[in-house]
């Protein structure tokens, strides 16, 4: 199958009048205005998801709630995201049915080139340099994003919101599982960062379960956040420091580069999947194109007339052609023109489809691309209100504790989000194809991300999901969306055991015990090669509103268990 001539055939189709997805964006708003029982918030981490109700308890919206649990999180889940980093707010507005894509992602720096982690000398990519230290890190976005949820959508002040962090961070916060298991990876990192070392580790080394940690530095920049909205952070003391700690280090960062970040308002991606609207992320995500491909591609199949074993042969071969696409064609749409309408249309999902043996496996060489790698960490939180407004957030500072770097008297680290381009962008690959230029590094553009804020629209069911997991993010909420059209409640879905496949390396990934030895013998017999993991991944957290009788319902992630918390309210008290 050759995949150029499909991309044309599908265009044809599109300019012979077929729907362009983004005129979909208008049904969303379909059931604005009918209100739940009460609210619900899942996130991965009980004190964030604290933070949230207690800003619905103050008065505030969905959106207030996301600034206080995406603040929190920053806080109390440093491994995964926080205002050194960036993330993406899928927001849904009950008046009027509104949806947006709030893009706070990083920005590489103005001095940043595409060459800037290869070796002259050898051409090659320094090791650790996009992972470890100041060169790794992109400009913050998180920080302008919740100035502008705050201001443009929430209806607390910003430092209302912010309050229940600042009060956590000056009283302390407690070291959890997570934050211990994520810090294995990277203690050595943190230990050798004399701004990370005394505000993360005790003694120098990870500090035991339980540990009351404090961070006032952290509140005290929340505080000027608070106060004086985007200059507290952008301009200023704080952003001299910044500038400062990081050049002194090696980095790049200037003034300029803190004073031009912008967020962008961009319109979510928005496609049909079995009657229902499915809301997701845009680029410079790449999640939201490849959930859409993988949805339509397995929706031209009489799904409940299939085996299980057809159900997951054809749901692999659906992620192997999507992933594939990614690697090609997707990044930053402020500086490549990505092909959205054409990769998201029905018709083009058909042109895959047909290429799929419905019993045998296409190796991925066949199918000429790249590869993508895993990211292992980020955060996802899910938000509903009592008036019906939704928040569907993913936020980051890409591999477990970012770049491990803290600018003294500042309490937070820095991303290492650099690592998300392609460091070595037109290089052909492997298989002498061509590489994703269009993820090259560039002066002021964004890396291209995988997390998919997610929020599904059904006649009778509205569910709002996402989680970490690097490029695993997309075949999780593909999963996720799956298990809620078969009927799974909130933490079921976030339960289900999970069945990667990312097109390179070709080989279906999948959890301890996530296969019966039935299942995974016939997709061996189809020709899957399957890796069984010793771990598990992803942290996904849903919400979902009953739209017959608005029961509301939080899920959080079970894997981790002691850390992450679903809770509701209904009653309808914080209205
Ligand atoms: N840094 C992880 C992602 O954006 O996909």
């Amino acid at each position: 199958m050759s995949f150029r001539p499909m991309l044309v055939a599908a265009a044809l189709v599109l300019a012979a009048g077929l729907s362009a997805p983004t005129s979909l964006a208008r049904e969303a708003a379909s059931s604005a205005g009918q209100r739940p029982d009460g609210a619900a918030i899942a996130s991965a981490n009980a004190q964030a998801t604290d933070a949230g109700m207690e800003v619905l308890r103050k008065g505030g919206n969905a959106f207030d709630a996301a600034v206080a649990v995406s603040a929190a999180l920053g806080l109390v889940e440093p491994e995964s995201s926080g205002i050194g980093g960036g993330g993406f707010f899928l927001l849904r507005r009950a008046s009027d049915g509104k949806v947006v894509f709030v893009d706070g992602r990083e920005r590489a720096p103005l001095a940043a080139t595409r060459d800037m982690f290869l070796d002259p000398a050898t051409g090659e990519p320094r090791p650790r340099q996009t992972i470890d230290g100041p060169l790794a890190a992109a400009i913050p976005g998180l920080p302008a994003a919740l100035v502008h949820v705050s201001k443009t959508y929430g209806r607390l002040p910003l430092a209302e919101s912010l309050a229940p962090t600042i009060a956590l961070a000056e009283n302390g916060w407690t070291f959890g599982d997570k934050n211990l298991a994520m810090m294995g990876w990277r203690e050595a990192a943190l230990a050798a960062d004399p701004g990370a070392a005394p505000l993360l580790l005790v003694d120098g080394k990870t500090p035991a379960l339980g540990t009351r940690m404090r961070n006032p530095d952290y509140a005290e920049v929340l505080k000027r956040l608070g106060r004086d909205g985007f200059d507290g952070f952008y301009r200023g003391d704080i952003a001299t420091r910044l500038v400062d700690g990081v050049r002194a280090a090696g980095g790049l960062w200037t003034l300029d580069d803190l004073a031009q970040y912008r967020v962008v308002e961009r319109e979510p991606l928005v496609f049909q999947h079995r009657g229902k609207t499915v809301i997701t992320a845009p680029p410079p995500s790449s999640g939201g194109i490849a959930l859409a491909q993988t949805l339509q591609i397995l929706d031209g199949y009489d799904w409940s007339k299939r085996s299980e074993l057809d159900r997951l042969h054809l749901r692999i071969e659906a992620m192997r052609r999507a992933y594939r696409d990614r690697a090609v064609f997707l990044g930053d749409p402020d500086f490549v023109d990505v092909p959205v309408e054409l990769l998201t249309n029905p018709a083009y999902a058909a042109g895959l489809r047909a290429g799929i043996h419905p019993e045998k496996a296409t190796p991925s060489a066949l199918l000429p691309g790249v590869t993508a790698l895993e990211r292992p960490d980020t955060t996802h939180f899910s938000i509903v209100d009592a008036d019906g407004n939704i928040a569907s957030v993913t936020q980051t500072v890409n591999l477990p504790y970012g770049n491990a770097m803290v600018i003294p008297g500042t309490g937070f680290l820095l991303n290492n989000e650099m690592d998300d381009f392609s460091v070595k962008a037109g290089v052909p690959n492997a298989f002498g194809l061509v590489g994703d230029d269009a993820n090259a590094i560039a002066p002021g553009k964004r890396p291209l991300s995988s997390m998919t804020p997610t929020i599904v629209v059904g006649d009778d069911q509205i569910a709002v999901l996402g989680t970490p997991g690097g490029s695993r993010i997309i075949s999780m909420v593909i999963q996720g969306v799956l298990a809620l059209d078969a009927g799974a409640s909130a933490l079921e879905a976030a339960a289900e055991p999970r069945v990667h496949h990312q097109y390179l390396p070709d080989e279906v990934s999948i959890e301890k015990d996530a296969l019966s030895p039935e299942l995974r013998a016939g997709l061996e017999a189809r020709g899957h090669v399957i890796k069984e993991e010793p771990r598990t991944w992803g942290n996904m957290q849903v919400v979902t509103w009953d739209l017959t009788d608005g029961d509301v319902d939080a899920g959080a992630d079970p894997r981790w268990k002691t850390v992450g918390k679903g809770s509701t309210q209904d009653g309808g008290i914080f209205r």
